[in-house]
């Protein structure tokens, strides 16, 4: 079989990143192989994303400019997938002229047909079929033989939330979940293949397998805490309405359960929640908070604000910050409102003036930043355990020749770089756990240095002797 070449270019979420390497596997009996070069394409997936204005801008800046490759090269397939994808359907085709294919969020696993249906007549294909059942599938093994250390790994679909500022509902579909069996045989073939970390992926992890009558989330943990050769679990989002005691108890008692929660909070103001429809208010959102706290000290908590929410007086936002200084976040991923047509807030009349947004996304970044760099200045002199998953070459200014710098995660998920000490033989630590002792502290990143450290009975743990 001819290989040709598969370029994908993944906007916005994880899940977009999941079912973007899933589609690279899927695609692989048809002959296709992953490219980096758009050039070098036989046929470019764009997985889009809507979630705000600017995702969906960046999609079709990027459509636009195949219009040029598509014209010198008339055989080129371009697929459109992803939330964008689902929420236009054939209008894309209005924008996008030039396109082949629309494949909506629960048509990823129908991907190959189309493009076969392409390739044999040339003609327009769309599929935006919603189904109320778990678009389910079996990955080939191997296909995370990339040399990647950590992935993603989807539990469940759609959204069943209906936040009014929020089009995943819609263009995500009902929520369903995956079969925990499904689940684990996909972890144990990435972990056969040198994967140490996964991610847990729902919009709403804490409802995982409640519809389906399947295992609870926490009880789903546990039983990929029992896979063999994985160092580290994650997971992401859980929603503050329903952050169950039981998940809770499991921070405590999983040895594998990194200490990290992304917990998105929105708003400290309980009128701008109420009017989100987020079903919780600032009291209980803290009281979780707490639980966990006690349950596991160190936990590092990260969350989701949006700014200029309609309606969202000054005094409102002054809650937001003092919310930020109630919890102390290790990290923050902070947002302008954006009106997103499906959504119910798109119909609010009292919309925050742009100006006003831009203010105060700045305030509240300037703080968190604080917040942020305090975090991990306290970290300077610990020596925190760090899963290596990257090597990156960097030139040193001033030095000659490249210095080799190592790069890892803590179990806070904070990136740690190093590089190995003069007179130590340095060794491929990918995929391992070392300690670092952190001398440096930066916003975005710590600087450390690999140290001896007594034998672990943590699985995975590796020190070097100096
Ligand atoms: N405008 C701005 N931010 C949004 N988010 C979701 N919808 C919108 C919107 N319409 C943010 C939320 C969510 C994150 C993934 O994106 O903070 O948690
Ligand atoms: Fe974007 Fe939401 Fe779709 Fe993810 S689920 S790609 S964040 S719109």
């Amino acid at each position: 079989m001819k290989t040709k070449y598969l370029y994908i270019n993944t906007i916005g979420c994880q899940m977009n990143v999941y079912d973007s390497e899933r589609i690279a596997a899927l695609m692989t009996p048809l002959g296709y192989r992953l490219t980096d070069s758009v050039r070098a394409a036989d046929l470019v997936v764009v997985n889009t994303c809507t979630i705000r204005e600017k995702a969906e801008q960046k999609a079709f800046s990027f459509l636009g400019r195949l219009a040029d490759l598509k014209r010198k090269k008339p055989s080129l397939i371009i697929a459109v997938g992803g939330c964008v994808a689902q929420q236009e359907g054939r209008q894309i085709f209005k924008r996008v002229p030039f396109a082949d294919v629309v494949f909506g969020t629960h048509a990823v696993g129908r991907l190959p047909r189309m493009v076969e249906r392409v390739e044999s007549r040339r003609c327009r294909v769309t599929d935006v079929e919603m189904t109320a059942e778990i678009d389910e599938f079996e990955l080939p093994d191997g296909f995370a033989g990339n040399g990647e250390v950590s992935r993603f790994v989807t539990i469940m679909q759609g959204c069943d939330n209906f936040c009014t500022y929020c089009v995943v509902p819609y263009v995500r579909g009902r929520e369903a979940s995956r079969r925990p069996e499904r689940i684990v045989a996909e972890i144990r073939s990435l972990v056969r293949n040198g994967v140490r970390e996964v991610t847990l992926l729902g919009q709403n992890v804490n409802s995982y397998g409640k519809k389906e009558g399947l295992c609870s989330f926490a009880e789903l943990l546990e039983q990929v805490n029992a896979i063999d050769g994985l160092y580290r679990i994650r997971f992401t989002t859980s929603h503050p309405k329903d952050l169950s005691p039981e998940l809770t108890r499991t921070f405590g008692e999983l040895e594998k359960l990194c200490h990290h929660i992304h917990l998105p909070v929105q708003s400290g103001s309980d009128r701008v929640l109420k009017r989100m429809n987020r079903k919780y208010t600032r009291a209980h959102y803290l009281d979780r908070l707490d639980r966990l706290r006690q349950v596991c000290p160190d936990i590092a908590v990260t969350s989701d604000m949006i700014v200029g929410f309609p309606g969202e007086s000054r005094r409102d936002f002054e809650e937001t910050l003092d919310l930020i200084r109630t919890v102390e976040y290790d990290g923050l991923f902070a947002f302008k409102y954006s009106d997103r047509p499906l959504a119910p807030a798109s119909k609010f009349s009292d919309k925050v003036p742009e100006p006003e947004q831009n203010d105060r996304l700045q305030t509240l970044l300037a703080l968190q930043e604080a917040y942020t760099l305090r975090k991990n200045r306290a970290l300077i002199g610990t020596r925190p355990r760090v899963l290596v998953d990257g090597l990156s070459r960097r030139s040193d200014a001033g030095m000659a020749g490249e210095v080799r710098q190592w790069r890892g995660r803590t179990d806070g998920n904070k990136i740690v770089n190093f590089v190995w000490p003069e007179g130590v033989p340095e060794q491929d630590w990918m995929g391992h756990q070392i300690r670092v002792e952190i001398e440096e502290a930066f916003t975005h990143s710590l600087r450390g240095r690999p140290v001896t450290d007594k034998p672990s009975s943590l699985k995975g743990e590796e020190s070097y002797a100096a």
